[in-house]
C-alpha cells in the first residue's frame, strides 16, 4: 500500500472503552501506523491496566509512532477483570470526558515530542469526543463500531413513534407487536418489530463528517446505499482483520499487539488440533452479554447431550447474580471432549479448520469475524444490534439459524447436531464459504476495502487542523 509522504500526521484515536469496541479501533490504529500515521490511542484508565494485566508492561510501553494515552471513564475504581455496566459507563463517559480528553489534546498539541493532531478518528457513540475536536476546530472522523443494519434501525425509532406503534401500553402490546413486518424500511430486507436494535445510541455519527464502517460493500450493498443518502462519505474498510494482512512483520510484535482485556487461553488453540476438520462446536457470547443460571444450565447440557467436541469460552461473569453450579455429573460426562476456559484469540480460534459452527450472541465483531472465517453461526442475540445482526445472518444472509430466546438443552442438542452432520449444516456452510471469499476479496488489492481505507488515508492527509 502507498504511504503518505513526511511529515507524519498525528491521528488520536478513542474507542469507546467496551472489548467490542476496543478491538476494531485497534486493528485500525495498527493500519494506520503502518501507512505513515503517528498515532496516539487512548484508553480509558481502568482499560489501560488491564491492558497492562493481560498482556505484560513491555507490550503498553508501545512502539515508535505508536503511543497510550488515557482519560478516566468517570466510574468508581475497582480492580476487577469484568465488564462493566454498560449503560452506566455511557452516562459517565458523556459526562466525564470532555474535560480530561480536552486537557489531554491540548497536552499534546504543547509538546515538542509528536507532531500536531490532524484528526482525532472517535467512536461513533462517543459523541463527547467529537464535541471536544469541534469545538478545539479539529478534523473529526467517526468509526462506527457495529453494524450497518443495527445502524438503520437505530434510525426507525422516531418514525415508529410518528406512526404510532411506540411507546406501547404494556407487555401485551409488546408481545402482539412483536412479528408485525416492516417491509416499509428502506435498505432493511425481513424485518419484524423483534429485530431491531433493543436500544437506541450513536444516532448522531452520521453528523460527522466522515463514516468509518467496518463491513464490506457486498455484505450491507442495500442499507450503505441509505446511509449514503444521509451522510455520502463512509468509508467501508472491513473486516478491519484481514485488511491487516497487507502489512507483514516489519518490528517484531507490532502487528500482533492485542487488545483484549482478559488473558488469553492460547492452550484452546492446541487443543482444537485434536479434531476432524468441521466437528467442533465453538461457544462464545463476547464479551458483555449476562444470562440466567438457568440457561447456562441448558446451554452446558446441550452441548454435552449432543455427544459433540466443543469449546466454550465461559467468562467468569457470564452469569447474572449467583454464580452457576454445574454438577459433576456434567465434567464427568465431557471430560474428553469439552474444553471450557474464560477468554481465548477469538479470531485464531474461528480460523482453525476443525471449527465446525459458532455459537454466538451476534455482536458485530464477533459476526463479522464469523463470517469471514465462513464458519456457520447459530445464533442467541443478546441485546442493541445483535438482534438485528442475527436477523441478517438467518434471512439475509444465509449463513446461521436462530435459537429461542428461552433456550432448552434439546433444541441446542438438536441445531449443533444439524449444523455439524447434517442437510441443512451442509447448505449453511456452502453459504458461509461464498461470503467468506466474498470478505477477502474486498480486502485484496483493488477490492472495495483496500480501495477505501486508500481513499481514507487521502482524506485523512488533506485535513488540515
Ligand atoms: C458489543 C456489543 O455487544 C455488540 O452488539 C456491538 O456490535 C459491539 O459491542 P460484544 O458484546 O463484546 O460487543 O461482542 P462483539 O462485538 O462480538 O465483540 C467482542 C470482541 O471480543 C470480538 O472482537 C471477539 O473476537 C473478541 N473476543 C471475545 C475475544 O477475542 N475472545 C473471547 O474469548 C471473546
Amino acid at each position: 500500500m502507498d504511504s503518505p509522504q513526511t511529515p507524519k500526521r498525528h491521528i488520536v484515536c478513542v474507542p469507546y472503552p467496551a472489548q467490542g469496541h476496543i478491538n476494531p479501533m485497534m486493528q485500525l490504529a495498527k493500519i494506520l501506523r503502518c501507512m505513515g500515521f503517528h498515532i496516539t490511542f487512548v484508553n480509558s484508565e481502568y482499560n489501560h491496566k488491564r491492558f497492562i494485566k493481560s498482556h505484560g508492561p513491555e507490550f503498553v510501553k508501545g512502539f515508535p509512532d505508536f503511543v497510550y494515552e488515557t482519560i478516566p471513564d468517570g466510574l468508581p475504581p475497582s480492580d476487577k477483570d469484568a465488564t462493566q455496566d454498560i449503560p452506566m459507563l455511557c452516562d459517565s463517559t458523556r459526562k466525564t470526558c470532555y474535560g480530561p480528553f480536552k486537557d489531554l489534546v491540548l497536552k499534546l498539541n504543547a509538546s515538542e515530542n509528536v507532531p500536531p493532531i490532524s484528526c482525532i478518528i472517535a467512536d461513533g457513540i462517543m459523541g463527547v469526543i467529537g464535541k471536544v475536536a469541534k469545538d478545539m476546530g479539529i478534523p473529526e472522523i467517526q468509526l462506527w463500531t457495529a453494524s450497518v443494519c443495527g445502524y438503520l434501525g437505530y434510525l426507525q425509532f422516531d418514525e415508529l413513534v410518528e406512526q404510532g406503534m411506540v411507546p406501547f401500553k404494556d407487555q401485551k402490546e409488546i408481545d402482539e407487536a412483536l412479528d408485525l413486518n416492516l417491509d416499509w424500511i428502506k435498505g432493511m430486507s425481513n424485518m419484524r418489530l423483534r429485530d431491531l436494535p433493543s436500544f437506541i445510541r450513536g444516532r448522531n455519527c452520521l453528523k460527522s463528517s466522515a463514516v468509518i464502517i467496518n463491513t464490506f460493500e457486498d455484505l450491507d450493498e442495500e442499507g450503505l446505499e441509505v446511509l449514503r443518502s444521509y451522510n455520502p462519505n463512509i468509508y467501508t474498510i472491513g473486516p478491519l482483520d484481514l485488511l491487516g494482512r497487507h502489512f507483514p512483520e516489519k518490528e517484531k510484535g507490532f502487528m500482533s499487539v492485542g487488545s483484549s482485556l482478559w488473558k488469553n487461553d492460547s492452550n484452546c488453540l492446541t487443543w482444537l488440533n485434536k479434531w476432524e476438520p468441521n466437528t467442533v462446536v465453538y461457544v462464545n457470547f463476547g464479551s458483555i452479554a449476562v444470562m440466567t443460571a438457568e440457561h447456562l444450565r441448558e446451554f452446558a447440557w446441550g452441548l454435552a447431550n449432543s455427544k459433540l467436541p466443543f469449546l466454550w469460552i465461559k467468562r467468569a461473569d457470564i452469569v447474572a447474580g449467583d454464580s452457576e453450579d454445574l454438577p459433576q455429573e456434567f465434567f464427568d460426562e465431557i471430560k474428553d471432549r469439552g474444553y471450557i476456559t474464560s477468554w481465548c484469540m477469538q479470531e485464531k480460534v474461528l480460523s482453525h479448520p476443525s471449527v465446525g459452527v459458532f455459537l454466538t450472541h451476534c455482536g458485530w465483531n464477533s459476526t463479522l469475524e464469523g463470517i469471514y472465517a465462513g464458519v456457520p453461526m447459530i445464533c442467541w442475540p443478546f441485546f442493541s444490534d445483535q438482534h438485528t445482526n442475527c436477523r441478517y445472518i438467518c434471512a439475509n444472509w444465509g449463513v446461521g439459524m436462530e435459537i429461542n430466546q428461552d433456550v432448552k438443552r434439546d433444541e441446542i442438542c438438536e441445531l449443533v447436531t444439524e449444523m455439524i452432520k447434517g442437510e441443512k449444516g451442509k447448505e449453511i456452510r456452502q453459504k458461509s464459504l461464498e461470503w467468506k471469499k466474498k470478505a477477502i476479496k474486498a480486502t485484496d488489492v483493488g477490492g472495495s476495502s483496500y480501495n477505501n481505507i486508500q481513499k481514507l488515508i487521502k482524506d485523512v492527509s488533506s485535513r488540515n487542523a
